[in-house]
């Protein structure tokens, strides 16, 4: 019997075309975010899911959903997925690392730049029509080359960011779980540091950690507090991993300088405190978003679940302990 998928979002035409030999889809192209309801209607019956990071799939669903063997979420982070309900039910779960790095880092550079230059706050005056002429201290920003560059998590997005850095001949510390090897340190041209010291050394801070209960709010008050005034915070993780209060204090009271934000808690409800401010660079969740990438992702993703599906490993199997 051709297995049931369910496609939760909009994928690509590419996507469609590699499934559709294997499998009967019930296919979300008008692309609505589903509710929970809806997301137990569209897999009680199916074999397998491909899901984005709005899908939460845990053991309320899993109960509803028992033919389910495994979901395959078009993103690398995956807390939308409980890992351990799924590996009770033997439910196989894959994410997609790898072909969103260089696109991720490069957005990461994107709002660096932005933020430090000022670029979206400089663009909405002018656009508001308020530009009469040039002047010498207009919209000064801070330097970006030769500015000291604090990357919190160096998996491999962060990784990517930090070599990044040699164009702009930046100092590069970074802080992890573990330091790097030393090759790998050679060669992103990083030093490790405390995150106490990453915080109190770097002009710009970066973050790309994964989120989960130990990294909740780890950008809060207190680091804050320990970053220079002149310094930015650019944060395209995931929401939570800073606290968003927190920092709004912090841009407001001149305890940092500035931020660019991709992620959020509570997307896409943001604060509502962050648009009122001008010294935020905001971007709606987009940084691993070229045609290219997210294709890539699709693709990926699709790849694990025709193998899920076939007896074979996937390829980014999430919990390996299902795998006999
Ligand atoms: C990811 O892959 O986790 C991204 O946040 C999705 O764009």
């Amino acid at each position: 019997m051709t297995p049931k998928i369910a496609i939760t979002r909009e994928v690509f035409p590419e996507t469609l075309e590699y499934l559709a030999p294997h499998f009967e889809i019930d296919n979300n192209q008008v692309d609505t975010p589903l509710t929970a309801t809806q997301l137990v209607e569209r897999l009680r019956d199916k074999d397998g899911a491909i899901t984005v990071l709005t899908d939460r799939i845990d053991e309320a669903l899993l109960t509803r959903c028992p033919k389910l063997r495994a979901v395959c979420n078009i993103a690398v982070g995956h807390n939308n997925f409980d890992l351990k309900a799924l590996s009770a039910r033997g439910v196989m779960a894959t994410n997609t690392p790898g072909v969103l790095d260089a696109a991720t880092a490069d957005f990461t550079w994107t709002l660096t730049l932005a933020t430090a230059r000022r670029l979206t706050e400089a663009e909405a005056w002018l656009r508001a029509g308020e530009w009469k002429g040039w002047k010498l201290q207009q919209f000064l920003g801070m330097d970006v080359h030769g500015a000291t560059l604090g990357v919190i998590g160096m998996g491999r997005i962060g990784q990517a960011v930090a070599r990044r850095a040699r164009g702009f001949d930046m100092p590069v510390l970074y802080h992890n779980r573990k330091p790097l090897a030393p090759e790998l340190e050679r060669d992103c041209n990083a030093r490790y540091a405390s995150l106490d010291e990453l915080l109190a050394q770097s002009d710009i801070v970066t973050l790309h950690t994964p989120y989960s209960a130990e990294s909740r709010h780890l950008i809060g008050a207190v680091q804050l507090a320990k970053m220079k005034k002149t310094a930015i915070l650019i944060h395209a993780a995931r929401g939570g991993v800073v606290d968003d209060a927190a920092l709004i204090a912090a841009l407001k009271s001149g305890t940092i300088a500035a931020a660019g934000l991709d992620v959020f808690e509570n997307e896409p409800e943001l604060n509502p405190e962050f648009l009122r401010l001008k010294n935020v660079v905001l971007a709606p969740h987009i940084a691993s978003a070229t045609r290219t990438t997210r294709a890539n992702m699709a693709m990926l993703a699709a790849k694990n679940l025709v193998a899920a599906l076939s007896g074979e490993r996937p390829p980014n199997l999430l919990n390996p302990e299902v795998w006999k």
